[in-house]
């Protein structure tokens, strides 16, 4: 199910949460352009530019991450290196089989919402980190 955009996903971190609804906005992008079918290009396109976001994201996360010396950084990492490998499989699938309304649904499954489940259990750990650090610098660019 398409989710729109909440307050209640931010974690309190400016050019993460604006980040993380630009992932938001990739995985819709995802997900309409697997439902449109005809445009293979536009499955490639969505899929890169899916792909191009997380990275990005990643790293600017990641790097907030080390320089706040946030102590769950390596099980972090770790997520972020399974999201990617979902998406490679629904890439393999996608070029298999061929877009489908399933398809679709599991896309939306690993970036929609993988992304809702893992601010809620991983990102809001970060921030609680640094805000219990009394960090009030919270630029992450
Ligand atoms: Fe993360």
């Amino acid at each position: 199910m398409l989710r729109t955009w909440s307050a209640v996903y931010n974690v309190g971190i400016d050019d993460i949460d604006h980040q993380h609804q630009g992932f938001f906005a990739a995985a819709h992008r995802l997900y309409d352009d697997i439902l449109e079918r005809e445009g293979k290009n536009a499955v490639e396109d969505a899929m890169a530019f899916m792909r191009n976001y997380a990275e990005e994201h990643f790293q600017t996360e990641e790097a907030f991450m080390r320089k706040h010396e946030y102590p769950g950084l390596k099980e972090h990492l770790m997520l972020h290196a399974g999201f990617f490998r979902r998406l490679d499989e629904l890439e393999n699938d996608l070029m298999m089989f061929g877009p489908s309304q399933a398809l679709a649904d599991r896309a939306l499954d690993i970036t929609q919402d993988w992304l809702i489940d893992h601010i809620a259990d991983e990102d809001m750990l970060y921030s609680l980190h640094v805000k219990a650090k009394g960090v009030t610098d919270l630029r992450a660019i």
